[in-house]
């Protein structure tokens, strides 16, 4: 197969493919800029000179889904020869993986890992002339000469620090992101200054532990101390982060949010499990007590607070008597919402060694049971928001209904409402008259309504 191709040719275009969490997202907005740099423009994939898959592997089925989609490329390859495939991010960065997408998919030019992305241009470049396989072992410095990213919309995220120390017994991703590293406040600042000056009115600052933000650094920061930096700046609206570990949520933080006013009232705080033999065994080093105690804490300071969580069902060991356990914990937080997994057993990680998984089926069972649960709690969540005005930052044009507008209010619910294209990037007030699981639908208010 022929790798002669002009690199350099400002028609270029290209597609990237996009798996995983939100520090994907932001990673691909990177890739995106470096592309940008370089004169390529978007394309759809039968049509993109470059076609990139940045890859996620937190379960199994991630993983299963993205080699599938390579297997897929192929075709492409096959139409235009001069096509360049290349495939980069968490996926990649598992021991051996490099190899294996080497041997079994030879019409893959680049593979790259979460380390060294920032390197993609030169391999653009280099793999006219072979294959380029480079997955860094560890991570080296926090990069920051990234390229200016071009904006959409009114919100954008921010990366805050890479990597994670946790190690939480069935999680791969500190062995393919690598150790925390926080980014220097003023590198956080000057990214949020330039987004806001491209129009954009929110930011979510993102970590795999937000809490643990600048204890690396020389003097250390902390993320409290870093919300009110981030709260002062001009001209941002709105303030919102993730993710937040129980263990290292502190009173420190509250205060700082409730007196931050740009800074929403909502806290996505994974619990993972509802048993103190579980959460043990899942290294999370916290308790269901603790837990419950911060859950307090929280809503005692901000009682209009929304509460996120994440929950793994079927964790080596859980017998009947454990999942009751996580059951009754979301009946007594009452989530306003919850983003519930299944386990995925995960090569590396020690809870892949462990004897006792639970087997398939009574891991669907489970599951089903607590989506039922939860499904329910959310619905009477929004319900209680019937009649009560509310804050809505508004995005734009409803996707599913494009006479409405949508939004978010600050505990980061969908509501659509009758509105104008003009108020795309306001806050307005608007009344609650119906509510969905997912969305609520509402009515503008004059703006001397008092929003909650
Ligand atoms: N750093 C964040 C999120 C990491 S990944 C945190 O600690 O909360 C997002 C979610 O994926 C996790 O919260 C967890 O619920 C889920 N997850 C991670 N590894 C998993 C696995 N092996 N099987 C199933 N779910 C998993
Ligand atoms: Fe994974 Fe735990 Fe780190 Fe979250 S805190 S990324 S679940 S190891
Ligand atoms: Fe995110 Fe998946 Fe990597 S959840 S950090 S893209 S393994």
């Amino acid at each position: 197969m022929s790798r002669s191709r002009l690199v350099s040719d400002k028609k270029n275009t290209y597609h990237i493919l996009t798996y995983g969490c939100q520090m994907n997202e932001r990673d691909t907005e990177s890739l995106t800029g470096f592309l940008r740099q370089m004169g390529y423009r978007e394309a759809a994939p039968d049509e993109a000179g470059i076609l990139l898959i940045n890859t996620c592997c937190v379960r199994e089925s991630a993983e299963r889904k993205i080699l599938g989609k390579l297997g897929e490329l192929r075709k492409y390859k096959l139409a235009r020869p001069e096509t360049v495939i290349g495939i980069g991010g968490c996926m990649v960065q598992q021991p051996g993986m490099g190899e294996r997408i080497r041997k079994e998919y030879p019409y893959v030019d680049i593979v790259f890992g979460t380390h060294n992305l920032h390197q993609l241009p030169r391999m653009i470049e280099q793999c006219q002339f072979g294959q380029v396989v480079e997955v860094w072992d560890s991570e080296g410095e926090v990069v920051e000469d990234l390229p200016e990213r071009k904006v959409e919309g009114i919100k954008a995220h921010v990366t805050i620090m890479y990597g994670c120390n946790n190690f939480c017994s069935y999680c791969i991703v500190p062995h393919v992101r690598g150790r925390e590293r926080s980014r220097n406040p003023e590198d956080v600042v000057k990214e949020v200054h330039s987004l806001v000056g491209q129009g954009v009115k929110e930011v979510t600052l993102l970590g795999q532990n937000v809490n643990s933000y600048g204890k690396d650094l020389q003097p250390p920061v902390t993320f409290a101390d870093l919300l009110r930096i981030v709260n002062g700046i001009d001209g941002l609206k709105r303030i919102r982060f993730t993710t937040s570990h129980p263990k290292d949520f502190d009173l420190a933080l509250i205060e700082a949010m409730a007196e931050s006013d740009k800074v929403c009232e909502h806290i996505h705080l994974p619990v993972q499990a509802g048993s103190n033999r579980i959460l043990t065994a899942m290294n999370r080093g916290y308790t269901r007590e603790h837990y419950m105690e911060m859950i307090s804490r929280i809503r005692e300071a901000m009682p209009q607070v929304a509460l996120t969580t994440d929950i793994i069902v079927g964790f080596p060991g859980e017998t009947e008597e454990d999942f009751a356990d996580t059951l009754d914990l979301v009946e007594k937080v009452r989530y306003d919402n919850a983003f519930t997994f299944l386990y995925s057993k995960r090569s590396g990680t020690p809870a892949a060694e462990l004897a006792e998984q639970v087997d398939a089926d009574t891991k669907k069972a489970r599951f089903q049971r607590l989506l039922q649960l939860q499904n329910g709690i959310s619905l009477e969540h929004n319900k209680a928001h019937i009649g009560t005005l509310h804050e809505v930052l508004v995005e734009g044009r409803s996707k599913t209904n494009k006479e409405l507008m949508t939004g978010r209010t600050r505990g980061n619910k969908i509501v659509v409402f009758a509105g104008d294209e003009h108020q795309a990037g306001e806050t307005v007030c608007v009344r609650i008259d119906e509510a969905r699981t997912w969305t609520l639908l509402g009515t503008l208010v004059p703006q001397n309504g008092q929003p909650q």
